[in-house]
């Protein structure tokens, strides 16, 4: 009897603990886990900004790593993190319309995904001539047809391979700062 009490009260003591690390963070489980993946994938793109922009040296495999991370918290690895019908936790500030519009933001992590393929594949050419400002103003990286926030959601505007094949990595990085802001702008609220 008395070794029974002394079983249960061990379990629920370590039960405790997991619950106490978990709140300590904020976030629990998935919510948690898909944090983490966005920090990671906000940590890379300073790296990769801090070089497109000039103020650190380039470093292909530098860019090349930052692409990996990105890829590797994108696409499916990322959508899979937002189940349909998961409890709202507070701390979230994913918006309904993620699983109301489910295909635009799946479609989303994925553009994401293929940018972050394409960024790998050019970070060995290195960075071309254009200056920030012309690559800003360009009808390309505006909001020109490529990147307007409608049409690029079809499938024949997802990005290819093929198309960025001839993209330095200082072209690639805006379209892919251009897909984290477009998402956040519609599935993310302010916090
Ligand atoms: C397909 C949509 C989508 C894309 C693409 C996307 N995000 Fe997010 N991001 C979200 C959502 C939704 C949240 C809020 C998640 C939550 O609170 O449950 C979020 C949250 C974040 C956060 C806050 C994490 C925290 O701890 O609160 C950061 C940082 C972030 N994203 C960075 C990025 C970066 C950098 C990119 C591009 C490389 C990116 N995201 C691309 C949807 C996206």
């Amino acid at each position: 009897m008395k070794k029974k009490l002394l079983v249960a009260s061990a379990a629920t003591l370590s039960i405790g603990l997991a619950l106490g690390a978990f709140a300590h963070s904020g976030a629990m489980g998935i919510v948690k886990e898909r944090m983490d993946g966005m920090m990671v994938m906000g940590k890379s793109m300073k790296s990769i900004a801090m070089m497109v922009k000039g103020v650190k040296d380039y470093d292909a495999d530098t860019i090349k790593a930052a692409a990996a991370a990105i890829e590797k918290h994108s696409g499916e690895n990322m959508t899979k993190l937002f189940p349909k019908g998961e409890k709202k936790q507070k701390v979230s500030v994913a918006k309904d319309e993620i699983w109301t519009n489910w295909e635009e933001f799946e479609a989303l992590s994925m553009r994401l995904q293929i940018l972050s393929q394409g960024l790998a594949a050019s970070a060995d050419k290195g960075l071309s001539g254009a200056s920030d400002s012309m690559m800003g103003n360009s009808s390309m990286m505006g909001s020109g047809s490529m990147m307007g926030s409608g049409s690029m959601m079809s499938d024949s505007n997802m990005p290819t391979m093929e198309m960025m094949a001839g993209m330095s990595p200082n072209m690639i990085f805006p379209m892919i700062a251009g897909t984290c802001s477009s998402c956040h702008t519609k599935f993310r609220t302010e916090k």
